[in-house]
């Protein structure tokens, strides 16, 4: 990642992951663009940050749910040739059984992790191929690969940032342009009390906390790394699920044909 007189824009930034990627980045010489709900908290981590590193930081108060708000940031980013990075890290769980999830919630949740994260991401690379330069990361969840059944939707959300991401880099492999994925486990947040559980589904030691996540986010961008899972101590268990997708896959591709266990012969 380049970052002389660039920009990195973090949505989700008034809090948790969002801000330890703003504070991260500006240590490394990136101005600014913070996006969220809460403009004064966002404000104050400017302020900060700016004392700190002597960066520009730029706040943009939006909800990515409202249709408006999200064009508003669709346009600036499109507009702007000084974009380098968008991290895509707003986002939120709507927990608990489905049937008690308000519809209202499951739309919201679909808005924010995948609608506004898809449009974003299609909002920067037309520049980011014209440059020949940038970066998207996505933060998407170890849920992207843990169905679950206290967070169908949050799960699903999940499964389609995973997917989007692996499909762009396949997309983008021969540019200049690097996609993403972050699966973190649990962080400690304010995601679950804004998920409305009162306490985590998971024990406390196996929360990391946000710096340590984007910390080693970081270091697995830097290491080319494009899908990190920032708790895996064993690789060669990620390459053995990856090779099992791939033999599965291969066999996929293999037939057109019904397999037998179908045919009427073998009910
Ligand atoms: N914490 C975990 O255990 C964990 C694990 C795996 C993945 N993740 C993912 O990490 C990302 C960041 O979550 P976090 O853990 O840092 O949680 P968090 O502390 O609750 O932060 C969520 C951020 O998203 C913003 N946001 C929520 N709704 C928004 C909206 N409608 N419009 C604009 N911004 C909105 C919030 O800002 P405002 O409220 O100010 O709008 C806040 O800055 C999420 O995508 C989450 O799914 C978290």
């Amino acid at each position: 990642m380049s970052n002389r007189d660039r920009f990195a824009v973090v949505t989700g930034a008034s809090s948790g992951i969002g801000f330890a990627y703003a504070e991260r980045l500006a240590e490394r010489g990136f101005h600014l663009i913070l996006v969220a709900r809460r403009r004064d908290r966002l404000e104050e981590i400017a302020g900060r940050i700016r004392n700190k590193t002597a960066r520009t930081v730029e706040v943009v108060s939006a909800d990515l749910g409202n249709a408006a708000d999200l064009l508003r940031l669709e346009t600036l980013l499109t507009e702007r040739d000084d974009i380098e990075v968008l991290i895509n890290n707003a986002g939120l769980g709507a927990l608990g059984p489905t049937s008690k999830v308000p519809a209202s919630a499951l739309e919201n949740l679909v808005k924010i992790n995948v609608l506004a994260l898809t449009r974003l991401t299609h909002a920067v690379l037309p520049g980011f191929l014209r440059r020949n330069s940038g970066t998207v990361v996505n933060i998407a969840s170890i849920i992207a690969l843990m169905p679950t059944p206290s967070g169908a939707g949050y799960s699903g959300t999940k499964g389609y940032v995973l997917n989007f991401s692996r499909s762009l880099q396949m997309e983008l492999a021969k540019t200049g342009v690097t996609v993403q994925a972050v699966l973190p486990g649990p962080v400690r947040t304010e995601f679950f009390e804004a998920s409305g559980l009162t306490e985590a589904p998971f024990p406390d030691e196996l929360f990391m906390s946000a710096p340590e996540l984007v910390d080693s986010a970081l270091a697995a961008l830097d290491q080319g790394e494009l899908v990190c899972l920032p708790a895996l101590e064993d690789m060669t268990l990620w390459t053995a699920f990856e090779d099992a997708r791939a033999t599965l896959i291969r066999a996929l591709t293999s037939s057109g044909r019904p397999a037998t266990r179908y045919s009427t012969s073998a009910r």
